[in-house]
């Protein structure tokens, strides 16, 4: 079964030919943030924008990789949730307009069911799974027991994972955008020279909660408090100290929900798992089995909402073709969250 799937829930213009939920034929990605990048975030109203000017050449460009045309192929996946509105419309109306004129199926695609599907594509998955997926919008704990199911176990009360690299990469004049940028800078730095706070959450509500904005802010306005002695204020030392506290979280959250599940095995996903530090935490802790996905998947991509939707596509699952996008994750049940995008 050949699936085409369409990705545009943020700043990624992307589609993708996916054969059987397994081999990507091309997976094509048109990123914006030169668009955004003098604002260090995505601004809503331009990512729209530069989604309905791109994606009919995307997609075009996705059966021209894949040596496809449209008559060859059998479904349309598009991510449905969570988003930014005016952006998964465009991937929406683009995907719906493709059923309609080809007759084939389509179906709408949970953003986070996708991010965490990438991993599949590098490992063979042994169910049940921790998920963690880690993003500029998303810091999730998640449990799955198949492709198609996942349940929320934590969040974030505050920044993303991902937002706390951007914030504090714009903050040291790093960048944009600053998960990538913090990682250089921090190869040339000391993880010792500043002890920031590794904020664990581990009052029972907030167990599987992360908390970033106190490490921001550790790191914005107090950090000659936590500097170590004999060790200099660089941009170098503090993106590597930086580093250091906000992915040994990720570890000790995770492991404490593996730990709760009984389950060793965990899969990352999102832009911030393309993280060397996260990478070699993961995957040489000894207790854990960690499916990291290609690091040409961890950003948002069309190729992994293919796959996910061939799951469901084989199982009989269609969506009607006047559902609608919706900004929100469905299953946030603990803590307040900043935002979906
Ligand atoms: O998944 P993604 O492409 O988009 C969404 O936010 O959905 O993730 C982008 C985020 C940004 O915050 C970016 O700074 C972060 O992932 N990121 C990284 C790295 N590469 C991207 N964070 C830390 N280290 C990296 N190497
Ligand atoms: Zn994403």
């Amino acid at each position: 079964m050949l699936v085409l799937g369409i990705e545009t829930s943020c700043d990624e213009t992307s589609a993708a030919v996916v054969k059987d939920g397994t081999t990507i034929l091309s997976n094509v990605v048109a990123t914006q943030f030169e668009f955004h990048r003098r604002y260090a975030g995505v601004v809503p109203e331009i990512a729209s924008r530069r989604h309905s000017e791109t994606i009919n050449y995307v997609i075009e460009e996705a059966l021209r990789k894949a040596a496809k045309a449209f008559e060859h192929i059998d479904a349309v996946a598009v991510t449905s949730h969570p988003g930014l509105i005016g952006s998964l419309l465009v991937g929406v109306i683009s995907a719906k307009t493709i059923s309609l004129a080809l007759g084939i199926p389509i179906i709408g695609i949970d953003h986070i069911e996708a991010h965490l599907y990438s991993v599949h594509f590098d490992n063979d998955v042994v169910y049940p799974i921790v998920g963690l997926v880690i993003s500029g919008g998303h810091t999730l704990l998640l449990y799955s027991e198949r492709p198609d199911h996942y349940e929320i176990r934590g969040s974030t009360i505050d920044d993303a994972v991902g937002e706390a690299f951007d914030k504090v990469a714009k903050h040291l004049g790093l960048g944009y955008p600053g998960g990538p940028a913090i990682q250089s800078a921090a190869e040339n730095g000391s993880e010792q020279a500043f002890a920031f706070p590794r904020v664990v959450l581990d009052r029972k509500a907030n167990r599987y909660n992360f908390s970033y904005s106190g490490l921001k802010n550790a790191v914005i306005n107090q950090r000659s408090r936590f500097q170590s002695p004999g060790f200099d204020d660089t941009v170098e030392n503090v993106a590597a100290s930086f580093q250091a506290a906000a992915t040994d979280v990720l570890l000790t959250k995770s492991k404490m929900l593996c730990g709760d599940l009984g389950i060793k095995r965990i899969a990352l996903a999102g832009g911030v798992s393309n993280n060397a530090r996260v990478r070699n935490l993961f995957s040489e802790d000894e207790e854990l089995q960690t499916y990291l996905p290609a690091k040409s998947l961890t950003q948002d991509n069309a190729a992994m909402v293919a796959g996910a939707a061939y799951h469901r596509l084989v199982r009989g699952e269609r969506s009607d073709l006047d559902f609608e996008p919706r900004s929100r994750i469905t299953g946030i049940k603990k803590g307040k969250r900043k935002k979906d995008g």
